[in-house]
């Protein structure tokens, strides 16, 4: 059997067809070219990485800004810089991607994945709270779709416990709660510039904090791979680091679309707004919640959730109805949900194989569905449909609810 290997970037979106704005080709700030232009002018020699990791800073009102190839990378750099033990546990909401916990995995750390809150994507301080033990070290909370967790809970917890919060932002670039961003409503945030995200840039990523050391302490790990000159030898490598610095000509896109972000996620908020009150007029049909404390929606990722009761079709016929019906990329979420999407993971602890053994862990694992009953509940009928974007108007929003209108009330029950 030949298995098809997971597809990224413009490639994944190729071929998709649809009355509907896609993302690609992407819209590039302007100054992209001059900043590209001074790269290769300055033989190498500019420091654009530099510069645009204090403009993104400055954005976002936060001190420190690391940049990376990506944020699989960001959030690797991060788990070495946070020095627990193998063995230890982080939190991680149970619906993400594999990049939030790629770097958990690497070392040897243990992902405990909470549920998500009924009816939603993401993970609370209700969902959270039962996860914690006395090997519970960090929570790593995912703003999916770009809908941000409800933070202050989540960080009141957390300080009872005496625990780390760090967010990866990756689907909320610039999205607001209560009137301060996401990635800087904790110790740490991480963000990507890949292609496909809200400030697509190729491939980037950044993590940001306040924390002059743990900002220090990632720099020498992830950019200068944890060497350090010794006199009399040269480098030595002093902690296993890694040579994730971003390159000169992605800071220069990523500087260049920083500059039109803003009303780039404007413009997606209002967008998914006017979206969701037009899905939510559908019956059978609801769109995917956005709670009032979010006061800019830097919406990533369009969805709703198919009542299966309402419906003679399964929620992946009617994906599929839509994605026919014009919608590119519409489709059901299931690989979504982690602890059933990393069966290595689960085969190890299974086996007890390191850091599953005992010690260094406390207790039993075990990575299946049934671990965030709610998650995977809600996957089982949710359509979503990443192409959604910036240049979407109102006549698109329009549209991609008549499409959904019209699969509706052709299966209804
Ligand atoms: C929530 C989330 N986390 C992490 C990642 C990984 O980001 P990158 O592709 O920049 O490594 C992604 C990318 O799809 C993501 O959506």
């Amino acid at each position: 059997m030949t298995v098809e290997r997971a597809r990224y970037g413009a490639d994944a979106a190729a071929g998709l067809a649809g009355t509907l704005p896609q993302p690609f080709p992407r819209t590039i700030g302007p100054n992209a070219t001059s900043y590209l232009h001074e790269v290769v002018e300055s033989g190498l020699t500019c420091n654009m990485i530099g510069r645009f990791e204090d403009a993104f800073a400055e954005e976002m009102g936060v001190e420190h800004c690391i940049a990376t190839p990506g944020c699989t990378p960001a959030l690797a750099v991060l788990a070495c810089a946070l020095d627990f033990n193998p063995g230890d546990e982080i939190i991680v909401s149970s619906v993400t991607d594999y990049g939030t916990v790629q770097g958990i995995i690497r070392e040897n750390y243990i992902p405990v994945f909470a549920d998500t809150d009924a009816g939603t994507v993401v993970s609370s301080a209700e969902t959270i709270a039962p996860c914690i033990t006395d090997r519970t070290r960090a929570i790593l909370v995912v703003h999916m779709t770009g809908t941000i967790c409800d933070m202050d809970p989540i960080v009141e917890l957390a300080e009872k416990h005496g625990l780390i919060v760090y967010e990866d932002a990756c689907q909320a670039v610039f999205g607001e709660y209560n009137g301060r961003f996401a990635g800087s409503l904790s110790n740490a945030g991480a963000f990507s510039f890949d292609s496909e995200k809200t400030m697509g840039s190729d491939i980037g990523g950044c993590v940001v904090t306040a924390d002059g050391d743990l900002a220090e302490r990632m720099r020498f790990i992830g950019h200068s791979r944890g060497g350090q000159m010794l006199e009399g030898f040269g480098r030595q490598h002093v902690v296993p680091g890694f040579a994730h610095r971003m390159p000169q000509c992605t800071a220069a896109v990523s500087l260049a679309q920083l500059e039109i972000i803003r009303p780039n996620v404007e413009q997606r908020d209002r967008m998914i707004r006017l979206l969701a009150e037009k899905l939510e007029e559908i019956p059978g049909i609801t769109p995917l919640p956005i709670p009032d404390y979010m006061n800019v929606y830097s919406c990533w990722m369009a969805g709703f959730s198919v009542d299966p009761d309402a419906f003679t079709c399964t929620p992946d016929a009617f994906a599929q109805q839509v994605a026919e019906g014009g919608i590119p990329g519409a489709g059901t979420g299931r690989y979504y949900l982690m602890p059933p999407a990393l069966p290595f993971l689960h085969e190890k602890a299974e086996k007890k194989l390191y850091p599953y053994s005992m010690p260094p862990a406390s207790r039993d694992y075990s990575y299946n569905g049934d671990t965030c009953p709610n998650a995977q509940r809600f996957l089982e009928s949710f359509v979503r449909w990443s192409s959604f974007c910036e240049r979407y108007q109102p006549e698109h929003c329009e549209l991609a609810a008549h499409v959904v209108k019209e699969v509706a009330d052709r299966n209804r029950a």
